[in-house]
């Protein structure tokens, strides 16, 4: 199948290489050229274990191509994805104009053949629909200059045959109907659940895969797409994958439900850490007892310093003021998020209980990402941490598997990013893990006691062996116990 994915990101990139892996012919489109310049060289704009080799392989047999060019890039494609951002903007909305963009580019360019236009960024319940109405008004927008450019006065004889709607300009669909042509296209939503640091792996083995759209041949071609996946076959192995159809709104509801959820769980796990540090309890332990229980389950039961990421604190946002333009109050979302903030603000407090005055003491950071295996900083727990530690006069200094090596700089002004673990070590009163990277496991916990001024470790996710930590040194604080 021909298919096209606009937005070469975390997901489009994942998305693009993994439908090409399977045998489709896919055209990645970006409208970033060093992205496209760079991806075309085989340079990846994103660290994502197992990408470039994916890439690489796509690029070389001719089935994964890169463009700018939007318009070549949909020319034949049967389904097109559209994968661009959906930051958040103050107010908590996602910002849509990138979704805009992409939806009135793709109405000018459509001709005569049947197209799939999929929504798998993340976008609030109604934008299908949205969508749709963007497209025609591009499509409009290309009929109305073709006209023009021919010579031809259909608008003009319109007008005069009184057509009110094509009189103010503003009807797409009485402009297209007009011009005797109308694109012949269905909107999907296909939202996304991959988790980066394992998105490859979680493309070509989903829990689910879920479709909203009402047109039973836009849902057969997604079918088909998909297939290999659903089905496993070229090598993949396992049980077939669950197919969910549902209508457009409820596939959009289906991605914010699900981070709300797990959003919610893990500050429903930070919130009883705070009760077990005041009772004595430990909550590695009330995690193990409660996550047996297979109506909770134990993921999402790590108490720590909180979620961060590119998408939890947007999604969740997004669906609070969702909840708010439709009248209702989301209260519980609302504390999700408020647990989830004060707990970076606890973690400064138990330095300042520990060293007391934080003015001129030295601060090392283990982890900047996220999360573990990607080198995305958006929201990432360590950039409050550090704004936080720099405000009261702390010097920070940081160690990232990823970041120290990439270059990437962006909000970290105020941090020094060291490219060793022992630099970072040396001469800090108190190290703390923000970011369970499997490496920390393995330090010399001995020997970067002995470079610190404090032998002080807090482990900001409670991913480190206590005991083995104390017997080498080290003084150790956690979350919840
Ligand atoms: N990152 C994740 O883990 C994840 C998981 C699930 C869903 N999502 C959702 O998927 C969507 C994409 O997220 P992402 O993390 O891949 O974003 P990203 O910022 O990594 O990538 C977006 C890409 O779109 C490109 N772009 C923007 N405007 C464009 C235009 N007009 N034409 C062509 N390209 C354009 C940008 O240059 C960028 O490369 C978002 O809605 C996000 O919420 C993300």
């Amino acid at each position: 199948m021909h298919v096209a994915v606009i937005g070469t990101g975390y997901v489009g990139l994942v998305t693009g290489a993994c439908l090409a892996h399977l045998g489709h012919s896919v055209i990645c489109v970006d409208n970033n050229p060093a992205k496209i310049e760079g991806l075309q060289r085989g340079r990846l704009p994103i660290y994502e274990p197992g990408l470039e080799e994916l890439v690489r392989r796509g690029s070389a047999s001719g089935q994964l191509r890169f463009t700018t060019d939007l318009r070549s890039g949909i020319e034949n494609s049967q389904v097109i994805f559209i994968a661009v951002g959906t930051p958040a903007l103050p107010s908590g909305d996602p910002d849509l104009r990138y979704v805009e963009a992409v939806a009135r580019e793709i109405g000018q360019h459509l001709d005569e053949q049947y197209r799939v236009i999929v929504n798998k960024s993340t976008v609030p319940i109604g934008s299908g629909d949205w969508v749709r109405m963007i497209i025609l008004d591009g499509a409009a927008e290309a009929a109305k200059q073709r006209f023009n450019s021919s010579g031809e006065s259909h608008l003009e004889e319109l007008r005069q045959a009184g057509n009110p709607e094509t009189v103010t300009g503003q009807g797409s669909v009485a402009t297209l109907q007009g011009s005797r042509w109308m694109p012949h296209f269905d909107v999907v939503s296909n939202p996304e659940f991959l988790r980066e640091g394992s998105a490859i792996h979680d493309t070509f083995n989903p829990d689910r895969i879920v479709v909203g759209s009402d047109s039973e041949r836009a849902i057969e071609i997604m079918q088909q797409l998909y297939e290999p996946i659903l089905s496993r076959q070229g090598g993949l192995s396992g049980d077939p994958v669950p197919w969910v159809v549902t209508d457009l709104a409820s596939a959009e509801m289906i991605k914010y439900a699900a981070n709300a959820f797990l959003a919610t769980k893990i500050s429903f796990i930070n919130e009883i850490a705070n009760i077990c540090e005041r009772t004595g309890a430990d909550v590695t332990q009330v995690a193990d007892g409660i996550g047996l229980d297979k109506r909770i389950g134990r993921a999402f039961l790590n108490a720590g310093l909180g979620w961060g990421g590119s998408c939890f604190p947007k999604d969740v946002a997004a669906l609070i003021q969702t909840a708010a333009d439709y009248g209702y109050e989301a209260r519980l979302l609302r504390a999700t998020v408020e647990v989830n903030q004060e707990q970076r603000q606890r973690l400064v407090e138990k330095l300042q209980q520990a060293l007391k005055v934080l003015k001129g003491k030295t601060i090392g950071l283990l982890g900047l990402t996220f999360k573990p295996n990607t080198d995305d900083m958006r929201d990432a727990p360590s950039l409050s941490l550090i704004e936080h530690l720099h405000k009261l006069g702390a010097k920070v200094k940081a160690y990232d598997p990823v970041v120290s090596g990439s270059g990437i700089r962006e909000g970290l002004a105020h941090v020094v990013v060291e490219t060793d673990v022992l630099r970072l070590a040396q001469d800090c009163d108190a190290l703390v893990l923000v970011t369970e990277w499997q490496e920390f496991q393995t330090l010399d916990y001995g020997r970067l006691a002995g470079l610190m001024r404090r032998p002080l470790l807090i482990d900001g996710r409670n991913c480190l062996d206590r005991q083995a930590l104390r017997q080498v040194g080290m003084t150790v604080l956690g979350v919840g116990w």
